[in-house]
């Protein structure tokens, strides 16, 4: 409790940067990827598995645990830490972007939002201070500012007015923060693909002096070529001795290259998505375990993967796991599809460290075009 929150620019490589955020629940090696434990659980692995891979914080959604279990039984026991146990740092993501993507009947205003539980149907408003003290209620180490997530695509006009309410709702996010040592809250810069909005945005943003800064906005159908472009006239605008966080991004080349354009922090639902779906990433692409052709093969998924589903069990035996639809096959390909997000960062840092990015880069798109053999 007693660390105050902060971010240490150690090392660049390029645009590429490694870094070290210190919080009240612990230090976070940049760049990072956060799995997502939407409901306080990362899906189908226990807590020391998620420790196990290498992963240093998790997310969580204030929308989710607003309708269930609710904030205040969370806080009466004592925190999300402890509720999931999970004692490092957690992020949450105020709850704009998944109110827009899950729940029903909704309304945005100048005040917030109200909606209709996907649950139960329940009405519900958020603002950016019924969000911000919903988070402190969690006990998140990492709040994030009250946003609308712009939808893609967009004219201009559409995207400065969206750009302006989450700026104005910034404004009373931070507001409504309430500071305590080792904690942090960021902003979250908008505009869509538009270079111009996004510099008035971070603009806005950097007056309120946040811990760090999040890109939002992304990876919402404007494909990987527009998200580089619109992060290599944003990230270069951002301050540089705070932490940048691209939402919700992404596969693992997403990852990557954004890396090279100055971000330090991701969280997407892939990993463990996929892992339920049989999708697992590796070192040479993308493999679906529901596919026949694994029926009879005694191989590892990826013979360089440190992981239980690779260390302990064959190609053959995840397809039957599928096949068969047992849950050891979602919670095996989960922990694997994590394990491999965090060795791809852990191994980012390596490269940033040595100055070898450029090598790093080359081999990782080598390994990914050569496909799975
Ligand atoms: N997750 C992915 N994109 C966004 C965004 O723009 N805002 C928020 N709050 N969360 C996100
Ligand atoms: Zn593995």
């Amino acid at each position: 409790m007693s660390a105050s929150f902060s971010f240490t620019l150690e090392k660049t490589d390029g645009g590429a940067r490694l870094g070290r955020i210190t919080t009240a629940h612990g230090e976070i090696q940049t760049p990072v990827f956060m799995p997502v434990g939407t409901a306080a659980t990362v899906k189908g692995m226990h807590p020391e598995s998620v420790a196990a891979t290498g992963a240093k914080i998790v997310l969580g959604n204030t929308y989710h645990l607003m309708l269930r279990p609710g904030a205040d039984r969370i806080e009466r026991l004592g925190g999300l830490h402890r509720f999931m146990n999970w004692p490092g740092p957690i992020l949450t993501d105020s709850g704009g972007f998944q109110v827009m993507s899950l729940a029903k009947l909704r309304k945005l205003t100048e005040d917030g939002v109200t909606f209709q539980s996907h649950i139960d149907g329940s009405r519900h408003t958020l603002t950016p201070e019924s969000s911000t003290e919903i988070q402190r209620k969690l006990d998140a180490t990492i709040t994030m500012a009250f946003d609308e997530c712009t939808p893609f695509p967009v004219d201009r006009k559409g995207a400065a007015e969206s750009m302006r309410l989450s700026m104005r709702w910034a404004v009373r996010s931070r507001e409504a923060f309430v500071a305590r040592p080792g904690y942090g809250q960021f902003g979250i810069v908008q505009g869509s693909v538009f270079p111009d909005l996004r510099a008035e945005s971070i603009e806005a943003l950097t007056k309120l002096d946040f811990e760090g800064y999040a890109v939002g906005g992304l990876a919402v159908g404007e494909g990987q070529e527009l998200m580089f472009k619109t992060l290599d006239t944003t990230t270069p605008l951002m301050p540089v001795h705070k932490p940048r966080y691209l939402m919700g991004v992404g596969k693992p080349s997403d990852i990557v290259g954004a890396v090279l354009r100055g971000i330090d922090m991701f969280d997407c639902v892939m990993p463990t998505r996929s892992g339920r779906t049989a999708q697992a990433f590796t070192r040479r692409g993308t493999v679906n375990l529901r596919n026949a052709r694994h029926m009879d093969d005694p191989r590892p998924l990826d013979e360089h993967c440190t992981c239980p589903a690779c260390r302990n069990y064959s190609r053959a035996y995840l397809h039957h796991l599928v096949r068969a639809e047992e849950m050891l096959g979602p919670m095996l390909l989960t922990w694997h599809n994590i394990q491999y997000y965090q060795d791809l960062t852990a191994g980012l840092r390596d490269a940033i460290a040595n100055g070898t990015t450029q090598q790093f880069v080359a081999d990782f798109e080598a390994g990914q075009a050569l496909g799975d053999l």
